[in-house]
């Protein structure tokens, strides 16, 4: 029952969600402005950007074997053309500290958030954007990228073809933001436009870009980005990240079903081949019928960010993305939010169950990372959802290990599932 050598065993954390404070980028502009639809503030998130070492000392101490986090652009190059040296030696210490810990860091390079200074230029819906992008990923790697095993450029960089079909199907007219509430306030994002510096018309947020030249530019992004690291980091993994969920079809909802994967997976499938590795990070199943999504019966376990409780979807996705690729599947992200913390040890073991299942069928997984490591700041869900392995007070910021955190540990030591 064991899991592959070398096998890797991490948790995830993104830069916005944990560090606190990252003022300069564009979704603390659409936190802070009023009117905002996002519930809380990311503020001082986890004081992850001064407790990163206690943090990542407490991840080795689980007995993990690897820590997946992101670099944040708006802090290396908070405007456009400045390149802040001492945020750069404050990621390098990051990785250090990793070293030092016996983790595997893989490093993400675009997390969602980027600097308001993009905003102006027109954010993601200015071809341009691909060089800024790629401007960036040289700058980090030329000085980093050679102790970085991993590197992931984009993070779901299918998501705003996912929010915008997702949207969609609830009737919201996409482009969109984050949360479906966001388009009954487009004075909030008029708001935040400004705040960035800039008006509605041209605020492209990397969520909202999801016209099909939009499509473009984040992939010549991801494209710009793996040119460096090829230059820069020669022995890194490169891969880009997917949000897939598994998406299935209930008899007459099979075009349905299909049309939806290659929304959300197929238009991408050509960059994950070019790459190292496919990032896969899933969350859900989503089923179609002929009259399109089907809605879960009344009664069924809900997670705390509202959808089905489904463990097995990630090693269908896994199964799937290898099946259509060829390719090795690094799993990202995979977690639920909830409070029931025994619940959370079901749902790993359940998950990773499945992933042992479609490893001896010979599908090449190369690790497994749970998202989260804390309980951390979900986005227009605010601090309420609770994904982490290590609880978090928000007063004190105090650190707990939750049981499930010490499960996780337990499996990385044996490299096998344990009770
Ligand atoms: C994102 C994370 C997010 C998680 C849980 C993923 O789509 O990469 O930033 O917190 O899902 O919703």
């Amino acid at each position: 029952m064991n899991f592959p050598q070398d096998f890797l065993w991490g948790s995830a954390t993104a830069a916005h969600q944990v560090e606190g404070w990252n003022t300069n980028c564009d979704l603390w502009a659409e936190e802070h402005v009023e009117g905002s639809i996002y519930p809380d503030r990311s503020d001082a998130a986890c004081d992850h950007y001064r407790r990163y070492r206690e943090d990542i000392a407490l991840v080795a101490g689980l007995g993990l074997t690897a820590y997946r986090f992101s670099i944040e652009w708006a802090r290396i190059e908070p405007e456009e053309g400045r390149f802040d040296a001492a945020e750069l030696a404050h990621y390098a210490d990051m990785i250090a500290a990793c070293e030092e810990h016996g983790l595997t860091p893989i490093v993400t390079l675009h997390h969602f958030t980027s600097p308001r200074w993009l905003m102006r230029k027109g954010g993601w819906k200015n071809p341009v954007t691909a060089k800024y992008f790629g401007r960036y990923a040289r700058y980090v790697l030329r000085a980093l990228g050679t102790h970085m095993p991993y590197i992931v450029t984009m993070n779901e960089i299918n998501i705003a073809t996912m929010l915008k079909k997702l949207f969609s199907d609830w009737q919201f007219v996409p482009p969109i933001g984050m949360a479906a509430e966001g388009w009954t306030a487009p004075e909030w994002r008029q708001k935040a436009a400004e705040a960035c510096g800039t008006d509605i018309e041209h605020y492209a947020t990397i969520h909202t870009a999801s016209e099909p030249e939009d499509i473009d530019v984040i992939r010549q992004a991801h494209a710009e980005a793996v040119k460096a690291a090829r230059e820069f980091a020669p022995q890194a993994k490169v891969g880009v990240s997917l949000a897939l969920s598994d998406v299935c079809a209930e008899p007459g909802g099979e075009k349905r079903a299909a049309d939806v994967w290659q929304s959300y997976f197929g238009q991408y499938k050509d960059i994950v081949m070019n790459a190292d590795f496919a990032a896969v990070q899933n969350y859900e199943r989503e089923i179609y019928d002929a009259d399109g999504r089907v809605q879960p019966p009344v009664g069924t376990e809900l997670t705390e960010c509202g959808y089905p409780y489904c463990p097995q979807a990630v090693s269908a996705v896994v199964r799937r993305v290898h099946a259509e690729t060829g390719m090795p599947v690094l799993i990202t992200e995979n977690g639920i939010a909830t409070q029931d913390d025994a619940r959370r040890i079901d749902f790993i073991r359940e998950a990773l169950t499945g992933i042992h299942e479609a490893i001896e069928d010979g599908v090449p997984v190369l690790g497994y990372t749970y998202w989260s490591t804390m309980d951390n700041f979900e986005w227009a869900m605010g601090y309420s959802k609770h994904f982490g392995l290590i609880a978090v007070d928000r007063e004190t910021m105090r650190r707990t290990v939750k049981p499930s955190g010490r499960y996780l540990g337990r499996i990385a030591q044996a490299n096998a599932l344990v009770d």
